[in-house]
């Protein structure tokens, strides 16, 4: 009995340790061992020779003197070609996402495509391949716009996709992105969309619905057709939320056909 009491004590012990770790945006294990960093860091040789005190660059912190979306307006307004833009992007350091992040995913598809879809943030699958969409939900997202004859790889702009999100960097836990970190992000976006000059965009759920019109209620404006940047937008609940609750995808359909309606000559 009281060897079954520990058993059972430690797995729960264990299994609620996880599912901190998890919740705090750890999505590998990195050694079969626990590391006890403290006491390493207390067990490391001093060094011989003092280190040089010469201060490493850093970014800027904000909220002394750097406002972050001043900062990432200059910053987009200077790119003149998608490149550009990628560069700018992923040398900018204002945002804490970054240094949490793999990989900075820019975008993916066609830029000539008519169709532009704005997602929110990449999760594990997008930071680790560098790519948006294309873990279960973006496989989800591929399979609904096929069903209309839209595809990221398509070569022809009138059957293509461009796809990229409001945010490159993946929060940790797959967190909501903060309206600091949207407000922040929302200047390369704008230029994002002026570089590629879609015919339409499609937003896929409430954070690229707030990006661009300042607005959320995903669930009420989905499907009616509004303007952002002088081009007309789709709402559209995203597929993660259809995945949790399949019986919406009734209505994503409609807002597929919706698309397709308007994209027709
Ligand atoms: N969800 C998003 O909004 N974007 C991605 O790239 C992946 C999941």
């Amino acid at each position: 009995m009281g060897i079954a009491a520990e058993i059972t004590d430690d797995w729960h012990v264990a299994l609620a340790a996880l599912a901190w770790q998890v919740e705090a945006g750890a999505d590998e294990a990195v050694g079969d061992l626990p590391i006890n960093r403290y006491e390493l860091a207390a067990e490391a040789p001093k060094p011989a020779v003092p280190a040089p005190t010469s201060p490493k660059p850093q970014s800027p912190p904000t909220g002394f003197g750097i406002d972050p979306v001043s900062a990432a307006q200059a910053a987009a307004a200077g790119a003149q070609t998608l490149d550009d833009l990628r560069e700018v992007i992923a040398s900018f350091d204002l945002c804490e996402l970054k240094k949490g992040a793999r990989n900075t995913v820019f975008a993916d598809g066609n830029p000539k495509a008519r169709v532009l879809i704005l997602g929110e943030a990449p999760g594990a699958e997008e930071d680790r391949e560098g790519r948006p969409f294309v873990g279960r939900a973006g496989q989800l997202l591929d399979r609904m716009f096929a069903a209309i004859g839209l595809s990221r790889t398509s070569p022809d702009p009138e059957t293509a996709l461009y796809i990229t999100n409001v945010l490159p960097w993946r929060p940790p836990g797959n967190r909501d992105p903060e309206p600091a970190e949207i407000a922040m992000m929302r200047p390369f976006v704008e230029r994002h969309i002026a570089l590629v000059d879609p015919a339409v965009i499609v937003v896929m759920g409430n954070t690229p619905l707030d990006a661009l019109t300042g607005h959320r209620g995903i669930l009420r404006a989905r499907g009616n057709w509004t303007q952002a940047l002088g081009k007309p937008l789709l709402p559209m609940t995203h597929p993660a939320y259809l995945l949790r609750n399949p019986s919406a995808k009734r209505e994503a359909w409609a807002d597929l056909l919706s698309l397709q309606a308007r994209l027709s000559p």
